[in-house]
């Protein structure tokens, strides 16, 4: 399904990053257990990749479990990670059939070896789809990813592989855990709350925000869309003039 009246796909965003927000309400809203939310998610999910995967999105990175989250209570963590896994199982084959490659961020080493063991046999065996790459932030911070870039970059500088001097913005986006992807276009939070909670901190300097009260379960293709349509709308200008841009005397 293509939305967009953009039939050239001009201006798309190349990157978007969804913080996937308002699970627990909309199952509360119900009158039903927040795990009812989390698994009425995954279809959200699963429209979300296809619109990506239909209007020429080349990332897009979604949230799924924060570093904070382990502050839940245990068994809506537990809920959590089996819904993560049994996704998993069941979706790879599909999203490998779409050409969409997946690849995880966020620290790893506090999930089950089963669990750290499928995440690696989907990376592998969607490594080298090229119409999507679909990043799932899961165990992930913003924080977290700045310390683990300055542990790896510490240890290429105890060796003698970098110097001091060689430290530029560039070198430190080399270690973070999105190294080599374009930085997102556009950020989505839904289920209204206007905060970034730790997501891609270093990555989101100059992405367009935009947020929507709209709960994940009830964020369908339309409402990306809208995302979209508001992202095609502004005029990105890092911190040139507005006339500068409209000119095209600079390169963005
Ligand atoms: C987002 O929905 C899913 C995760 C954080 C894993 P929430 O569970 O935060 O839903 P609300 O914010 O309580 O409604
Ligand atoms: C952010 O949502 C994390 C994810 C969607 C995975 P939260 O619901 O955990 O965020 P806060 O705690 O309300 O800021
Ligand atoms: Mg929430």
């Amino acid at each position: 399904m293509s939305l967009s009246v953009d039939i050239y796909n001009k201006n798309m965003p190349k990157h978007i990053a969804i913080i996937m927000d308002g699970n627990g309400r909309w199952a509360q809203k119900r009158f039903m257990p927040r795990a009812v939310g989390h698994r009425a998610g995954v279809k959200s999910v699963r429209n979300t990749v296809e619109y990506c995967a239909n209007n020429s999105v080349e990332v897009v990175t979604l949230f799924a479990f924060s570093s904070e989250n382990w502050r839940r209570p245990v068994a809506e963590v537990d809920l959590l990670m089996s819904l993560f896994m049994s996704s998993l199982q069941r979706e790879i084959n599909r999203l490998d059939a779409k050409n969409v490659r997946l690849r995880f961020i966020g620290d790893r080493t506090a999930f089950s070896d089963k669990l750290q063991q499928k995440m690696i046999e989907a990376e592998l065996q969607t490594q080298s789809n090229t119409r999507l790459t679909l990043i799932i932030a899961v165990n992930y911070g913003g924080r977290w990813d700045l310390c683990q870039a300055t542990q790896k970059v510490i240890d290429k500088m105890a060796v003698g592989a970098i110097e001091k001097q060689e430290i530029t913005e560039q070198l430190i986006s080399d270690h973070l855990s999105t190294a080599g992807l374009p930085e997102p276009d556009l950020f989505i939070r839904t289920g209204g709350e206007q905060r970034v909670s730790n997501f891609m901190l270093w990555q989101l300097a100059y992405t367009e925000m935009y947020f929507t009260s709209i709960l994940w379960p009830d964020f369908d293709q339309r409402s990306l869309d809208e995302a979209v349509k508001s992202f095609k709308s502004r005029q990105r200008r890092f911190g040139h003039t507005s006339e500068q841009v409209l000119n095209q005397s600079v390169t963005l």
